[in-house]
């Protein structure tokens, strides 16, 4: 058997929509948008769609081989050869980031909470907890929605700063007018999505998208 290349870890592509790829995840994304979904399907659902999406969006990470022994065989698997670090944005971000992080125990979490303000749709800074020595490895922001950008830019800005320079964008539903301005702005930073939509309405929300996530997660309607 042809042993795995390690040296070349996987450069994702500048969007990647899941669920063209992935017809369990439109079905998770049916229960997602139902709006008669109660709170516990809702957060059950989130979750699991973060076990699909942690395996997409930890792609680039560099990896080294390891030898181990099976019951049968010498085997020459892989383990993490740098660091991986989550940043869900709170309050959504972390209904998402709870899967992710099932399939991830060892990833850093680095917390920022932003609250877009519903009139003018800007972000509001009212936490961060970022890891130390941030800049080393990957770094995978997680937000379930991405409408207008102002939340995700405000974060990748924020990261940027502090020199992480591996940094891929994680979400459940993208706008079209989102991913523009996340390419305009960042077009190094890869946009996972498990869906894209048709648009934004003129509250900034994104239709038919599913609500208002983080109340939805949190029983807060
Ligand atoms: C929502 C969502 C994103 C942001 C997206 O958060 O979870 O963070 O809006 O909108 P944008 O792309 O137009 O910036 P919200 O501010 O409602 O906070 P919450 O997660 O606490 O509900
Ligand atoms: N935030 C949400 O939770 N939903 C949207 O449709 C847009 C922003």
């Amino acid at each position: 058997m042809e042993s795995a290349s390690f040296d070349k870890p996987v450069d994702l592509p500048p969007v990647s929509i899941l669920e063209e790829r992935y017809p369990i995840l439109k079905h998770m994304m049916t229960i997602l948008r139902d709006k008669t979904t109660d709170v516990a399907g809702f957060r059950e659902t989130l979750k699991k769609i973060g076990y699909i999406v942690a395996g997409e969006a930890t792609r680039p990470l560099k990896s080294k081989p390891k030898m181990i022994e099976t019951p049968l065989a010498p085997y020459e698997g892989t383990e993490a050869a740098e660091p991986l670090t989550l940043v869900p944005i709170l309050r959504a971000g972390l209904g998402l980031a709870g899967g992710m992080l099932e399939v991830l125990p060892h990833a850093r979490v680095s917390h920022v909470g932003l609250s877009r303000d519903e009139k003018t749709l800007e972000p509001h800074l009212y936490y961060q907890k970022i890891a130390p020595d941030t800049a080393s490895g990957l770094t995978v922001v997680v937000d379930p929605m991405l409408a207008t950008a102002g939340t995700a830019s405000y974060v990748i800005d924020m990261l940027r700063k502090k020199g992480c320079d591996r940094l891929v964008f994680a979400c459940i539903v993208a706008s079209p007018e989102g991913i523009k301005v996340m390419q305009t702005k960042f077009p190094d930073v890869p946009i996972i999505a498990v869906a894209l939509d048709d648009h934004l309405n003129d509250h900034g929300y994104i239709v038919p998208g599913l609500g208002d996530c983080g109340d939805r997660c949190y029983g807060t309607l």
